[in-house]
Formats: C-alpha cells, structure tokens, sequence
C-alpha cells in the first residue's frame, strides 16, 4: 500500500474508533451477583442490608428526581448535573438503543427521589471539612428514596444508588431491594497529585477527579509546583510560569484552575493548593529575582541557588502578595505551605544567612531560621482568614503552629511515633505515610495499603479525634498522562475504603470480590484502572 493510503486507513480507524467507543453496547455487563454478600459496592456503607427482592428498571421510563418536601428542586445545578451524570452511569450504553421498551415482568422501580432535608442543601456552596456527607438509601417498590441534609450526602447516595444497579446478559437491568444508612469515618479523603514533576493535562486531572467520586474521595490535594517546573499561571506575577514552566504549553491558567474547581465543587470534592515552599522551589527563582538563596564556594557565588531566601523583607512582601492571591484563586479554607525536605547547605554557605544566623546567638540553628520563615508564612496565611497544612517537618522543626494547622505525616519509619505526638500537642493530622502510591511493586500491592489502620498509634480518644483522615499520593516523577489513572486505579480506592467505611471492614477476601467488580465498573466508566490479578470484565468487547 502507499503511505498515504495506509495513513488514511489508520484515520478512518481511528475515527471509526472514536464513534464506535461512545454508542456500543456491551455484550454484557458486571457480573448480576456479587460474591459478596454486601453486593459490588465500594466503598462499603456503615450499614447495608440487601434483600433478595429485585426490582427492574426501564431505562426509557425510570427518573431521577427531587421528592416532595426537599429543600432543593430543579435550581440546584450541582444535582441537576448529577442527576444527569448517573442516568448516564446507570443506563449509558443502553440508551442508544432503538429497542422498544415491553411492560416489565418483574416489578418495577419507578425513580429515584432525592430529598435534601435541611433548609440549607449547599447548593451553591463549597464542600469544606465539615460538610455533612451522610445519606440514607431505602430502595423498595414503587420508588426509592435517597434522604440528606446536604447535596453532599446526596452525591454520595448517588453513587451507592448506581453501584447496586447492575445490568443482566439479556440488557435487562436490576437492583434489589436494599436499606442503606452512610456516613464516612474519616472527613479528609484526599489524593495527592503532583503537576510539577511531569505536567498532568486538564483532562487527566478531571478523569481523577471522576474516579475520585467514584470512590468517594473528597480532597484532591493539588501539589502544583516544584523544583522542576511551575506549571500554575499566576495573575498577579505572570513571570513565574512564564519562565517557570516547561512551556508556555505547560501551564495551568486562571481558567484551567477556575474549570478544575468548578468540577471538583459538582463533584463534593475540595481542591487542597499546595505551594510548597522554602524547599522544593528552583523554579519559582528563573521568573521571581531574588527569591532564592544563591549558595556561595568560600567567597564567591557558585551561581546556583538553594531554598527560597529567609533573610529579605523582599521575600515576605513577595509571599504575601502571592498567597493572597492563592487565596482568592482558590476558594478552599486550608492552603498547604509544603515546609518538607529544607536542604540547610546553601543557607549556610551563603555568607549573608550565616551573619543573620549568627546575631541571633549561639542557641539559633539552621532549623530555627526555616521555623522563622515558616512561621512568617503562617502568619501570612492566617492573615486571609485561611488555615494552614504543613508537611511533618514542619512540627518536627518546632515551628508555632496554631491549634487549627494541620500536619501531614508522610514519613515512612515511624509514622505512628509521629501521629502520636502530633495529636498529643492538639494538632489536627492528616496520615500519607503508608499510601505513597508512588511506589510500586510485584502483586496486589492494595492489601498493603488496605490493611493500614489510621488510628492504631497509641493514644486517647481525644487524640484519635484529631486524626482528620488521610491522602493517597501519587508523586509525579515516573508518572504523567500516560500512566497516572492506571498508577492511581484502583490502588487507591484501597485508600479509598479504608477512610470511608466502618473500622471493622477488613475481610481481604470480600474486599476482593467487591474491589474486582469496582475495578471493572470504572472501565465501563470510562477510567483505565489496571487489573488487580488475572482474570476478566464481563462487560469487555473485542472490539471495543
Ligand atoms: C439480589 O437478589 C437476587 C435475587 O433474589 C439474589 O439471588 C441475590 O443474592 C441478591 N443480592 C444480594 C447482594 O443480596
Ligand atoms: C438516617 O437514618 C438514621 C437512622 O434512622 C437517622 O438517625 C438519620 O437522621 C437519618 N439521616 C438522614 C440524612 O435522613
Ligand atoms: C526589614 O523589616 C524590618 C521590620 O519591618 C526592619 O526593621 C528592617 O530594617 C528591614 N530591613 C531592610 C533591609 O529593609
Ligand atoms: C461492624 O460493626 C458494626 C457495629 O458493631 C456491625 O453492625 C457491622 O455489621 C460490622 N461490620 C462488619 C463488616 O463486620
């Protein structure tokens, strides 16, 4: 063949591809019963009690809608959206056929209604750590009933709602009758990503926050910036990305950040920035002057640079003008200030940092100076009425933390030493420590971060209070577009389970079975999540 006409077949393909992907059928989809007995849910609910009554649905006639006596109708956008987003998810790949729709054999569930119950549903709000996410479920005939205080319980609901619903080989779909009462044990359930290593494109950074919902995740922590490249358009110093990014092509604008909030927001997930900083921060200093420290040999600059610059009133009117920013871009009530990994050896060569170590007197240390600068940033960050996280260091360092920072324990070795004396100070806690996804080995690798229990350090209740949750990170070096759904899915839905459900819930082989379903059920949605062992989706095609 020529070239050209064998590239005009791989176009024709590929846009056969394209359009067969959207409107074909599965020969059939997940597996009708679970092997467990909780049915293929995941995370599993506080309490779950599934009867062996099916009910059909019609596809052509069943509606998600708002029940009578519920605080929001049809002007609460985040549901309209979502009522829309899980018709799709339930009945996607049928609705495009042109079958007609016979009565029903079996009894028929008609709808499902929604009914937000306090007089404020949060419509229009951002989810926050406090947001109420609890939900009760009571599917039975005619219809089912999905009861919230808040739209976020509702968006939780949803997704258990069309978890149970699962389509037979004959395209007939069911769900049993079932009473579901839920609520998650941990507040903060974050997924760390990192844009600065490798940059991550828009769309991989809303397909995550897909799976997210999926998972029930509620904070993707948004680790921005680094060493290597600064990718996060900043309105009021556009040189930062201008020269700090990768490339002009390699930037996140006001717009892509504003998109990505906005998603997250209709999704009940909070956007956590991150700007880490005095460490991790090379590429701050190529479109900010004087940012950074430059590191000396003896006397002479080496012409290379360290963390950022502690010891000029410049650096601070800089910092303030930046977070401010941050702080109305993003609209979450936690910024995270980084505050890990600080190397102290470009400080001290610098002959300038070392005389202003020197006049504070021989009990000041290099530690002390990144605690000064720290705590600068705190202040910085309280002044705009915001809270502040911090990586452990940050504690460790001894730097004045207010009751309401939080610290993220990321440390590998002793992470329940840390979160014990965390919590024994009155600090707030988020654990990252056993879930750096990053790191991948040989096997079911879920287990591991599976079998974590959050709480088991030792100490009171008063302590274990203070353990907000945890984060799954997935650090950046070896990950990009590429990889970074099948990296994340469905290791982290492990994660996921863990923080979301009751303590007791850690039957490996049950979470297995419901896992592997999980697994396949995001395919189908559209998330490349890897296999988990050997085996196969029902729903697969060989054409697909
Ligand atoms: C759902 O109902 C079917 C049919 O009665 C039953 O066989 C199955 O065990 C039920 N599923 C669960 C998870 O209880
Ligand atoms: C859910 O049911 C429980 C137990 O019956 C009840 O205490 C709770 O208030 C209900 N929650 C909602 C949002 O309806
Ligand atoms: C930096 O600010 C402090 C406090 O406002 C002031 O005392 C000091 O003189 C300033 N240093 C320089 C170099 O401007
Ligand atoms: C966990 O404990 C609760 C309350 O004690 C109980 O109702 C529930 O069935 C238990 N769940 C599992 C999976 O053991």
């Amino acid at each position: 063949m020529e070239l050209s006409a064998v590239l005009m077949r791989l176009l024709w393909l590929s846009a056969a591809l394209a359009a067969s992907s959207s409107s074909r059928r599965p020969r059939s989809a997940e597996a009708p019963q679970s092997s467990s007995p909780f049915g293929p849910v995941w995370p599993l609910p506080r309490s779950i009690r599934i009867s062996p009554d099916r009910l059909q649905l019609a596809p052509r006639r069943f509606q998600i809608v708002h029940g009578a006596g519920s605080s929001a109708g049809p002007q609460c956008s985040l549901l309209q959206d979502a009522f829309r987003r899980y018709y799709e998810y339930l009945f996607g790949y049928s609705k495009h056929q042109k079958h007609e729709e016979k009565s029903l054999a079996n009894t028929e569930l008609a709808a499902l209604q929604i009914i937000i119950t306090s007089e404020e549903p949060d419509c229009d709000k951002y989810p926050d750590i406090s947001s109420d996410e609890e939900y009760n479920l009571s599917i039975g005939e005619p219809v089912a009933v999905l009861k919230a205080e808040k739209v976020w319980g509702a968006l939780r609901g949803l997704e258990t709602f069309s978890q149970l619903v699962f389509e037979d080989d004959y395209g007939t779909f069911f769900i049993n009758a079932s009473d579901i009462t839920d609520f998650p044990r941990f507040a903060h359930r974050g997924i760390l990503i990192d844009t600065a290593r490798h940059f991550l494109p828009l769309k991989s950074i809303l397909t995550t926050l897909d799976a997210m919902a999926f998972n029930k995740f509620n904070v993707l922590h948004w680790h921005i910036v680094d060493d290597q490249s600064f990718p996060y358009q900043s309105i009021t110093f556009p040189e930062l990305s201008a020269q700090g990014s990768y490339s002009y092509n390699h930037i996140y604008t006001p717009t892509d950040v504003r998109l990505v909030i906005e998603y997250a927001r209709l999704r009940g997930i909070r956007v956590l920035p991150e700007f880490d900083t005095p460490g991790h921060t090379q590429s701050w200093g190529k479109g900010q002057k004087d940012i950074l420290t430059p590191c000396y040999n003896g006397e002479h600059p080496t012409g290379s640079y360290g963390p950022i610059n502690p010891i000029l009133n410049a650096t601070y009117e800089f910092m303030a003008k930046f977070f401010k920013e941050v702080g109305t871009v993003f609209p979450d009530e936690y910024i995270h200030l980084g505050g890990d990994e600080v190397d102290f050896s470009c400080w001290k060569s610098n002959p300038a940092v070392k005389e202003f170590v020197r006049k504070q007197g021989v009990w000041y240390s290099y530690t002390k100076l990144e605690s000064y600068y720290i705590d600068k940033m705190l202040d910085v960050v309280s002044s705009l009425n915001k809270k502040s996280i911090v990586w452990q260091e940050v504690f460790d360092n001894g730097a004045e933390l207010s009751s309401d920072s939080v610290v993220e324990v990321w440390m590998g070795n002793s992470y329940e030493e840390e979160l014990r004396k965390v919590t024994k100070e009155g600090l707030p806690a988020i654990l990252a420590a056993p879930w750096y996804l990053d790191y991948i080995s040989y096997g079911q690798d879920w287990m591991k971060y599976y079998k974590v229990e959050p709480l088991s350090f030792s100490g009171c209740e008063t302590q274990k209070k203070l353990v907000l949750g945890g984060e799954a990170c997935l650090w950046g070096e070896y990950v990009d577009a590429t990889n970074l759904i099948p990296r994340l899915w469905p290791r982290a839905s492990a994660v996921g389970e863990r923080l979301w459900s009751s303590k007791n819930v850690t039957d490996l082989e049950d979470a297995y079975s419901r896992l592997s379903e999980h697994r396949c059920r995001m395919l189908r949605r559209g998330i490349a999540a890897q296999p988990l062992n050997v085996g196969f989706c029902r729903h697969e095609v060989r054409n697909p």
